[in-house]
């Protein structure tokens, strides 16, 4: 009896053990874990059919659009197999009930990866990303982008299309706003560091999403500051202005790009095989995936290039884009375009990888799902907040400050007048994502915060944004008159700035104008608030205050950093990413412009040549001293080293923070070359009384050599300059 126990454990065992291992063998690869990426891609692939991995490469709507420049009706029946969708919701359950469609109904069960505008923050709203290049302080930027993933990836997203890198230099362009600004190497760097904060060490992590650098490239030189419009970049500028950021960002890890609307000197950006396949693909060896912008695929027909929608589908595809987002080309007509073997299979197989690579590294085919948690788990956590307060505040910059207006010291009656004063909507600026405006501290809200039991607050709006309705100006005036000092409160509507709001003058709008004349005929001082989405043209207006904040579309905590920067709670240290041009004629003006051939001719005979505040300015409450820069050598060798040195004193009496920015010029080269280049900067907090060293370690290659058309870099031999504001010094580079 005992045997036959013993035997007939011994044989359930050894049946168990079979199926165990029958199963394991059945695994396929693709879904095994333990088996490198690449190996589960190429098991996976062999496993799809043509409709299969067409499939993979399209990207459509998941629910109502919420961008009113993209509408389309939503695809009411997706299909399980679709490659991936866009994601306006934040409640993860809708994603999850689409995932489980495409792991349960369809026949491989590739999981959906799920992408979304999450451009300067998800519901923790910081400022636009125009401010933040202002705060100087890129690890600051990774956090908040950190927080970002963060919020997105809890909600149900993967994959972010974000950061945008488009050098602009034209303020009427309304998407100026969604980057960094007028420099190539300040757009690199703040990309870089977003990049890191979204997709941190690794981009399965729970809290991490996919960045995508966009809109590759050139889209920020929209001819006349318009959307959509064409671009004309020679080869030269292509990769001496244009092609830095997105360099730095592919070698950063960016897990995919965008390429862009525009059409470059005549092939669209879409179309073009030169930046989407040589450059990108083979000369830095990208491996993740190119998704096409809104529409961009079927627009080639708009752009002159491509007879139908198959065309287009073939010309993108060929180029270099292989997912397609909203066009209904390459679901359409891609396999086909295969079939009649006008598309390799080899292409296609090598676009499917790329989409499948990403998705691989998201960890979706391991986690697919996202796991519910209730929103005050993932939104508007105190340190997200916090982040947000000090970047709202690190990028406001402080533009003018006669006779110390600022900060406010025993002032007791404050007149707020102005339309942004009670708005909170417009603080929040374009692509709010989950942005809401009862999250956000508005400027008059900070105020009353901060000058509780210390001032007497009276408001009058006094005017709304523009119109012409001037009823309210007595009762402004009337305030005012009470009042030690009128805080006027302007800017722009966040709807002025981001995609397709393009403006012909840069001017505010003549009520607001208006109102700050009326206002200024009490003879009190004028401290101008200004919150908008662009460089401003602030002529007028400078005349007519004592003192200016520019505090950009701050998010939904700049309230209160705000007011603390008004009471003398915080030293303002933001410097300007853009120039602010003196009149809109002066488009394009920007720091770093070639040489001319007349440098003292050629200036406009109606206005300055210059503009009102140049790039890096922006004022402290205490004054900085700086010494003279000390090289560690006056003739260098093309493989020597060189480092260069500036203290900073605090002069002043109180504590502030300061950026040093380090220029070159190489005022002889074979290709002419601009006036001056950041090439290195660094923000240090210096106490009172204090003196700090900034140092630049001084790469030859990089920092002194410059590009060629055809993205050589390259070092001559003479005399180079290093600049950190009035202070320069010579060295020689010797062959
Ligand atoms: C914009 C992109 C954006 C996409 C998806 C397009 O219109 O140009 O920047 O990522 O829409 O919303």
């Amino acid at each position: 009896m005992k045997n036959i126990k013993l035997l007939s454990l011994l044989l359930l065992t050894a049946m168990s053990t079979c199926v165990f291992a029958q199963r394991k063998k059945e695994t396929p690869v693709y879904k095994d874990r333990t088996k490198p990426i690449e190996k589960r891609i190429d098991d996976l692939l062999s496993r799809m059919t043509l409709e299969e991995k067409v499939m993979q490469l399209n990207q459509f709507t998941l629910g109502r659009n919420d961008n009113a420049n993209n509408m389309a009706d939503p695809v009411n029946d997706i299909p399980a197999e679709i490659g991936s969708l866009i994601y306006f919701s934040s409640n993860p359950e809708l994603r999850n009930h689409l995932q489980k469609k495409a792991m349960e109904k369809s026949r491989l069960g590739i999981p959906i990866l799920f992408g979304y505008d999450v451009i300067h923050g998800y519901r923790t709203v910081y400022p636009i990303s125009l401010g933040q290049a202002c705060s100087w302080n890129p690890s600051l930027v990774e956090q908040a982008c950190a927080v970002a993933a963060q919020e997105a990836r809890m909600s149900g997203v993967d994959w972010t299309f974000s950061p945008m890198i488009d050098v602009a230099r034209d303020g009427r362009w309304g998407r100026v706003s969604e980057g960094y600004g007028e420099d190539p190497y300040v757009n690199a760097v703040f990309g870089v560091a977003s990049i890191k904060g979204y997709q941190g060490n690794d981009l399965s992590g729970s809290k991490n999403v996919a960045a995508c650098l966009k809109h590759y490239i050139g889209y920020g030189t929209s001819e006349g500051g318009r959307d959509y419009m064409y671009t004309e970049i020679s080869n030269q500028t292509l990769w001496d202005t244009y092609m830095l950021p997105y360099e730095m960002g592919v070698k950063a890890g960016a897990a995919t790009l965008m390429s862009c609307f525009n059409d470059i000197s005549g092939t669209p950006g879409t179309a073009n095989h030169y930046i989407l396949t040589e450059i990108l693909k083979e000369r830095w060896q990208h491996d993740g995936f190119v998704v096409s912008d809104w529409g961009a695929i079927q627009q080639l027909r708009a752009q002159g290039v491509a007879k139908d929608r198959k065309e287009a589908a073939l010309k993108a595809f060929t180029a270099g884009v292989e997912m397609d987002m909203m066009n209904q080309c390459y679901n359409n007509h891609l396999g086909e375009l295969v079939k009649e073997g006008k598309v390799s299979e080899d292409l296609l197989n090598d676009a499917v990888k790329r989409v499948l690579r990403v998705k691989y590294r998201l960890g979706l085919f391991e986690n697919p799902y996202t796991p519910y948690t209730k929103e005050e788990e993932r939104f508007l956590l105190p340190q997200s907040l916090k982040i947000a307060e000090q970047l709202a505040e690190e990028s406001v910059v402080l533009l003018k400050n006669d006779n110390n207006t600022l900060p406010l010291g025993n002032i007791s009656k404050i007149a707020v007048v102005g339309p942004m004063a009670k708005s909170s909507w417009h603080l929040l600026g374009s692509w709010r994502a989950q942005g809401k405006s009862e999250d956000a501290v508005t400027l008059f809200a900070g105020l009353e915060n901060e000058f509780r039991n210390k001032a007497q607050l009276s408001f009058a709006q006094g005017c709304d944004f523009d119109g012409d309705d001037r009823s309210g100006f007595d009762e402004a005036i009337d305030i005012s008159k009470d009042a030690d000092i009128i805080l006027v409160c302007l800017g722009e509507k966040a709807q002025w700035s981001g995609e397709n709001a393009s403006r012909s003058t840069l001017s505010y709008p003549q009520i607001q104008e208006d109102l700050v004349t009326e206002l200024s005929k009490t003879g009190k001082p004028i401290l101008l608030l200004l919150s908008s989405g662009r460089p401003l043209e602030l002529t007028r207006l400078e005349k007519l205050s004592q003192a200016m904040l520019q505090v950009w579309q701050p998010g939904i905590a700049g309230g209160n950093p705000i007011a603390g920067i008004i009471s003398g709670r915080l030293n303002p240290s933001g410097k300007l990413s853009i120039t602010f041009p003196y009149a809109t004629g002066q488009i394009p003006i920007y720091y770093n412009h070639r040489q001319s051939a007349r440098p003292h001719q050629g200036k406009y005979q109606d206005i300055p040549s210059t503009p009102l505040y140049g790039f890096a300015h922006g004022l402290s409450y205490t004054t900085f001293q700086y010494g003279d820069i000390r090289s560690s050598a006056t003739k260098v060798k093309r493989d020597g080293k060189l480092t260069m040195e500036i203290s900073v004193t605090n002069t002043g009496n109180r504590d502030g923070a300061e950026t040093v920015h380090w220029f070159i010029s190489d005022p002889v080269s074979t290709i002419s070359r601009p006036v001056k280049e950041l090439k290195h900067f660094e923000k240090q907090m210096i106490r009172k009384g204090e003196t700090k060293t900034f140092s630049f370690k001084i790469d030859l290659l990089q920092d002194l050599g410059f590009i060629d058309s055809n993205g050589k870099r390259f070092l001559e031999s003479g005399e180079y300059y290093i600049m950190v504001k009035d202070k320069k010094v010579m060295v020689e580079v010797e062959d």
